[in-house]
């Protein structure tokens, strides 16, 4: 007997109300013993790009009846990455803690996870971890190409490309707006390798996806197929007792390690990887995306660093076809949803389209991934992806130009008088996880129009925040500890000597330690939010870690798994 049976099998009054309540058309053998299956759904008409989930549950739906479960729809919290301020990433451990909480509560032996926009997928990903019920995802799957004067339109990536254009003067505003209706053609998430594409993928990597399903674009009728065919598995899953903590080990990180290096991903994977991997206990650092994803070829050829979108990565093979050439990467041992290891299932997978997936001894890069950075101004680590940087910028010397905060960012970088040369550091801090607060994608700020006029399109830049997955550049992020947490970021001013060394792994300050140890921080660094009082955010600030560990809060870290609640009558 399931779970669900202590809400609903038997012949007393809490019994009769659990029941009786829930008659809204269910048979009687609904509540006889069959797996009472949530689907997690972020549906939202406030996240575009998690507004078709709804059809996609009623798929999952058919599945789950088939298999002679009972499926019942949950709305969780929803976070759309475009519309939700200071920067949905402030909330992405509410709406984990608010989904562990809710499929605790109610009478459910398994769940269906329905994300897609940047912070859904790991959301659900660390609320199944920390309730461990069978779970499965179905990632909603990216949007189709648009077209702009009959070029692709990479969402986010082009707003970027095309905005600073606009600012260097080589597009007029009217152009610039004219390709708004174009960005977003279909139903789905961002169809770049941004972060929702690369959690999509990596929840696959890791083994929690049907074989085959992450990256299917969001209106092929295939998602649909699959996402019944989800409902099925996660009732097989409740009768072999399969749940994620059996699913997401150290093996299966790994692995989806070398799938972030492979398919190009985005750096906010880091964050959400350490935090799964904190809800179950794994050991994973952030020096293992050094070690595991620093020598594995990037294989694919999409947007931010390359040309093509994840319509054209699924038309030529998909992920399976990428991990199928690293595949003596991947660790054997770790299982999927299905209770076969990933790698059973890359027999059949083939290049369709060797321009968008390349063959290991042709690939895009020999070695991608992750570089983790350590010195006087990051001790407890800093992140670069190299693929996305300039090669003449990965050892660099410069003078640091110091931002306090966005705002002061924006006030100051158009002043055709600014201080700053190419070789000028950017550096902007006050935008980690307790900083701004929630750790907002800044880090890839723009660059002073004065250069752009020149021809600069690139500049070392270092920040506490990170960096939407859709950007580009070279871009030291997730600075830890954050200036608001007393970090030496905080000391650093205007003037003073940078060193970046991506091959060595270090970034310095050219300042003797005791003489860095005896400044002050900037108050205007520590200082730059106004503390709330109440609510989420005053939770948040109190509890939050550094993104080297995942930023999630530290009550959260660990599992309280699927315990029933005492009764509530
Ligand atoms: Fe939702 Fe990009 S805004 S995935």
């Amino acid at each position: 007997m399931g779970r669900s049976s202590r809400w609903y099998v038997g012949t007393d009054r809490n019994a009769y109300i659990h029941r009786a309540w829930m008659r809204r058309g269910l048979p009687s053998r609904a509540f006889e013993g069959r797996p009472q299956i949530a689907i997690a759904n972020t549906a939202s008409d406030l996240v575009p790009c998690n507004m078709h989930l709804d059809e996609v549950a009623e798929h999952v739906k058919r599945g789950v009846w088939e298999a002679g479960g009972v499926p019942l729809n949950l709305p969780v919290v929803s976070l759309g990455e475009t519309q939700v301020r200071p920067t949905a990433m402030l909330w992405r451990n509410m709406a984990a803690m608010a989904t562990e909480e809710m499929l605790r509560a109610n009478p459910i032996d398994g769940v269906v996870l329905l994300g897609g926009c940047d912070k859904t997928i790991p959301a659900l990903l660390m609320a199944a971890a920390s309730v461990d019920l069978p779970a499965v995802v179905v990632p909603g799957g990216p949007m189709l190409t648009g077209h702009f004067r009959g070029r692709p339109l990479g969402c986010g990536t082009d707003v970027w490309r095309l905005s600073e254009e606009v600012r260097g003067g080589r597009l007029s505003e009217a152009e610039f707006l004219r390709s708004e209706s174009s960005m977003i053609r279909s139903k789905g998430h961002c169809n770049t390798m941004g972060t929702a594409s690369t959690m999509g993928l990596l929840a696959e990597a890791l083994g929690m996806t049907l074989p085959g399903l992450a990256g299917t674009p969001a209106p092929d009728s295939r998602l649909l197929a699959g996402a019944h065919e989800s409902g099925g598995l996660v009732v097989e899953m409740v009768a072999a007792d399969r749940r994620p903590s059996v699913v997401l080990t150290r093996a299966s990180f790994s692995n989806a390690i070398v799938a972030l290096a492979a398919i190009g991903g985005s750096t906010n994977a880091v964050v959400h990887l350490l935090a799964i991997a904190g809800r179950l206990g794994v050991e994973l650092t952030l020096d293992d995306f050094d070690r595991i994803g620093s020598g594995v070829p990037l294989l694919v050829d999409l947007q931010p660093a390359g040309r093509h979108l994840m319509d054209d990565l699924y038309r030529a093979g998909g992920l399976h076809a990428v991990l199928h050439q690293v595949r003596d990467l991947l660790d054997p041992e770790a299982i999927t949803v299905t209770g076969r290891p990933l790698v059973d299932h890359l027999d059949e997978a083939t290049i369709h389209d060797g321009d968008v997936i390349r063959t290991r001894d042709q690939p895009v890069l020999h070695d991608a991934g992750i570089a983790v950075l350590y010195g006087n101004l990051a001790p407890d680590g800093a992140v670069i992806k190299p693929a996305a940087a300039s090669s003449h910028l990965l050892k660099h010397r410069g003078a640091a130009l110091v931002f306090d905060s966005v705002e002061d960012l924006h006030a100051r970088l158009d002043d055709p008088d600014l201080d700053v040369t190419p070789d000028s550091v950017l550096i902007l801090r006050g935008c980690g996880p307790k900083g701004y607060p929630g750790m907002p994608e800044v880090a890839n700020l723009p660059l002073p129009p004065k250069l752009l006029a020149q021809g600069v399109r690139d500049m070392v830049r270092i920040c506490d925040g990170r960096m939407s997955g859709t950007a580009y550049g070279t871009v030291v992020l997730h600075v830890a500890p954050e200036a608001a947490a007393g970090g030496p970021l905080a000391k650093v001013r205007t003037g003073d000597m940078i060193i970046l060394d991506v091959p060595g792994r270090r970034l310095d300050i050219d300042i003797p330690d005791e003489k860095l140890a005896a400044r002050e921080p900037a108050p205007a660094a520590v200082n730059a939010f106004a503390r709330p009082s109440r609510g989420w955010q005053r939770l948040y600030l109190e509890t939050v870690q550094q993104a080297n560990t995942g930023a999630d809060l530290d009550f959260l870290v660990g599992s309280s798994g699927d315990h029933v609640p005492r009764e509530s009558h």
